[in-house]
């Protein structure tokens, strides 16, 4: 049996109705629609995580673009529980690169279970992190764990790590998109972050995203993506 939709009130009893306006949206015809997927993805399969970044500079906007394509993030209950902090400060950067050395130098010599060591042979990473300073950009993203008001209250938020997970998402599709390149950077612990960048106590640093031109002669590590068939299951399955 499926349901009949309720009256606003039947299941918000005493809150104001909210207001809506008409959705704007334009329909594509089907072969425009496949060449702009087609398109899409081949750029996006075209992106590469980078560890080697140029210090030529980026302008300001570009970052503030990239921010704010990934606020235009679906969010739980849109509740919006991001915050960006874009560093360019030479010597913020540096603070940040010797703190995060720090807790990767003790993770990779002494905190690394072998299972980790294992999964990251491959990728050949290490405690010396360059990027944090070569990079003209370091942008810091906090996730919001319950929201704060002006006066000190404060507030349950919504799935927040599935949130500000989409809209890095879409900040790193946005880098790439403009023609730069980041590296999505999670030194552990990072605890550190916050108190460097002054950031309330209700945010937890998530992750950590220099963005630049690729350094000249930058390498990755020759990777195979999952093809179609194995991360796709069209409708329902055996097991
Ligand atoms: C949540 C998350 C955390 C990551 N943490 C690190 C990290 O701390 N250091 C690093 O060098 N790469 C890190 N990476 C990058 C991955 O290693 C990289 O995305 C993966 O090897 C695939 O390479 P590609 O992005 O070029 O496709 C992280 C990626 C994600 C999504």
């Amino acid at each position: 049996m499926t349901r009949q939709k309720p009256a606003f009130q039947e299941v918000y009893p005493g809150f104001p109705a909210p207001a809506f306006e008409s959705l704007q949206s334009r329909r594509l015809a089907a072969d425009d629609m496949l060449q702009r997927a087609e398109a899409f993805y081949t750029e996006m399969n075209a992106r590469r995580t980078t560890r080697q970044f140029s210090n030529d500079p980026v302008s300001q906007a570009i970052i503030e673009l990239a921010v704010l394509t990934a606020g235009t993030a679906p969010s739980g209950a849109h509740q919006q529980p991001w915050q960006f902090v874009a560093v360019q400060d030479p010597e913020l950067k540096r603070q940040i690169r010797e703190a995060a050395e720090a807790e990767e130098y003790k993770t990779y010599t002494q905190r690394m279970p072998d299972e980790w060591r294992a999964a990251l042979a491959p990728l050949g990473t290490d405690y010396v992190k360059e990027h944090l300073t070569d990079a003209p950009w370091v942008v810091v993203v906090f996730r919001q764990k319950y929201g704060l008001r002006a006066d000190g209250t404060t507030y349950k938020h919504y799935s927040s790590t599935e949130s500000v997970s989409i809209a890095v998402g879409l900040f790193i599709a946005a880098v790439h998109h403009a023609g730069l390149t980041t590296l999505t950077h999670t030194p552990n612990p990072m605890g550190f972050l916050g108190d460097l960048l002054g950031r309330p106590k209700n945010e937890e640093a998530m992750l950590v995203l220099p963005v630049g031109y690729p350094a000249p002669d930058a390498q990755v590590p020759r990777l195979n993506r999952k093809s179609l068939g194995q991360i796709l299951q069209v409708g329902r399955g055996s097991s």
